[in-house]
């Protein structure tokens, strides 16, 4: 296959990674959490097969070109591991703080205490391959029920319609292997989750192609992102764009609630995805593993609540066998080392390409069934769901006080597990800033690549002062300047971190006294 040009995402990070690479190169791998950016966005092995780390990679540990690109500029965790396994603790204080990651331990105990008492080993479903990779039939049957009520489907779902996966990231490498051919493309709303651009590339090859929103009619704000024509406009001139540059595009994704953001999508606007995809034959993948994460937030006066997409008569609007619903217990269930998710379709096919390889990785029945218990259990689900919302609604006012105490702007959300903290002022001088003139921190601006170095600059001294969070630029935001930071962690880490944050502005404020 000849080397594909890159697409226009590619060369926005063709300059980030040079840039990376000339400068601070360990500092940005080490932030970054991975080694580099442009192979790892490159869905094309042939073109980065040249490449002469990938080279050096293959030829010193014998691999093949894609296990040497994984190894070389793909491989997020291991990096991590370090940091992951030192977290912060009144009993540790020498530990790191972690507000990069969507976790929600808030209720930790609870989810504990349940599996404890629940786990129950029935050797003919637990210890044999029993029904096999497309998950045990209590959960599946548990998970249509839960869709079918909780969602509020329009539909009647079955077990036939779900297929578990060892967490969501694997449902969604699952369903790209199914769906795309090596090199295709998936449009995804900017700015987007992290994780995708590694499930749909790691393992498929496949690219995320983001859908910008800069320049469209009616966009002024990240509230804009929300809105139905926006969307319409930004979605087929991002379509147009990518048919332009020879990318062929298989699907559109969407977090629903949004992360970053912490919103929800009006129906409206989903109906627009829908017809969106319907129109030009695309797959509609709804990943809605927020779902119960939604919570009142009185500083936005007219929320919008959470609505699954399976809730909407979208009878003409979409072939139902191209519309996706991903689900798991990460978020909602504070429980990412569950390693439990699933994909909610109507098409065979899809469940029989991903059940071919779900023998490569299933999470064990006894553990589904275990999800399962907690699914049947409508009391205690309520009552958990019930607790943990007024915990969010507690550490997010903790949160925002502190932030506003400080000065320090960020995004009103009402669902999700972090806030969008907006540090741009300390990207531009001090004049622009006053004048809230950001045009400079956009990710087109010719300063970009100075402002990434500033990004970075800020989430290293955060590191060197014991907090991780989340520099904004992984999520492929329009502008520099952003960083997501979670706050569905304990009190006292949370008030550790914060003050970690803090004084980690302060060192960055006192860096750049020189800013006119
Ligand atoms: C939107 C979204 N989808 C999927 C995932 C992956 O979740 P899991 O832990 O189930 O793999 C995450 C995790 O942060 C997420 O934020």
């Amino acid at each position: 296959m000849p080397a594909a040009a890159p697409t226009r995402v590619e060369r926005a990070f063709l300059s980030k990674a040079q840039f990376l690479i000339s400068t601070s190169s360990k500092v940005a791998f080490h932030i970054l959490g991975c080694r580099a950016v442009l192979p790892a966005m490159n869905s094309n092995l042939g073109s980065v097969a040249n490449d002469a780390h990938v080279q050096s990679m293959l030829n010193k540990y014998h691999l093949s070109t894609r296990g040497a690109c994984n190894y070389a500029y793909r491989d997020v965790w291991g990096p991590r591991e370090k940091s992951m396994g030192d977290p912060w603790s009144p009993a540790n204080p020498a530990g790191t703080v972690i507000l990069r990651l969507a976790e929600n331990s808030l209720m930790h105990k609870e989810v504990g205490e349940f599996l404890r008492a629940q786990m129950n080993v029935s050797p003919v479903e637990h210890l044999t391959y029993s029904t096999g990779p497309r998950g045990s039939r209590r959960l599946r049957r548990a998970a249509a029920a839960f869709l079918t009520e909780r969602f509020h489907s329009q539909k009647h779902t079955t077990y036939h319609n779900i297929l578990v996966t060892p967490g969501l990231a694997s449902a969604i490498d699952g369903i790209t292997f199914a769906i795309c051919n090596e090199g295709d493309g998936i449009l995804i709303p900017q700015p987007l989750y992290n994780g995708f651009k590694v499930d749909i590339l790691n393992r498929s090859n496949v690219r995320v192609v983001g859908v910008k929103y800069e320049g469209i009619e009616g966009f002024t704000g990240l509230d804009d992102l929300f809105l139905p024509d926006v969307n319409k406009v930004a979605l087929e001139t991002a379509l147009r764009q990518a048919k332009d540059e020879g990318i062929n595009i298989r699907a559109l994704l969407v977090s629903n609630p949004h992360n970053p953001l912490g919103r929800c999508y009006p129906p409206e606007t989903l109906r627009e995805f829908a017809s969106f995809c319907g129109k030009n034959d695309l797959h509609f993948i709804s990943d809605e593993i927020y779902a119960f994460s939604v919570f009142p937030n009185p500083k936005i006066p007219k929320p919008t609540p959470f609505t699954s997409i399976l809730a909407l008569n979208l009878h003409g609007v979409i072939d139902p066998a191209r519309m996706h619903i991903l689900y798991g217990a990460s978020k909602d269930f504070c429980a990412n080392g569950l390693r439990m998710g699933f994909v909610c379709t109507n098409n065979e096919g899809i469940m029989g390409a991903m059940s071919s390889i779900g023998i490569f990785s299933w999470s064990p029945h006894v553990l589904q069934d275990a999800w399962a218990a907690m699914m049947e259990d409508k009391q205690w689900v309520e009552r958990f769901m019930t607790q943990k919302r007024d915990l969010m609604v507690d550490r997010y006012k903790m949160i925002t006080a502190f932030l506003s105490k400080h000065g320090i702007p960020y995004y009103e959300m009402n669902a999700g597990l972090f806030v969008w903290v907006d540090l741009r002022h300390l990207l531009v001088s001090k004049s622009s800033a006053q004048q809230s003139d950001y045009s400079a921190v956009r990710v087109t601006s010719p300063d970009a690549p100075v402002n990434l170095q500033r990004e970075l600059r800020i989430a290293e001294i955060c590191v060197k002062n014991g907090v991780m969070i989340a520099p904004g630029h992984v999520y492929l935001p329009e502008e520099h300047g952003w960083f997501r930071i979670t706050f569905t962690v304990g009190k006292e880490a949370l008030e550790e971190g914060l003050n970690r944050f803090l004084a980690s502005i302060k060192e960055i404020e006192a860096e750049s006294q020189d800013r006119i």
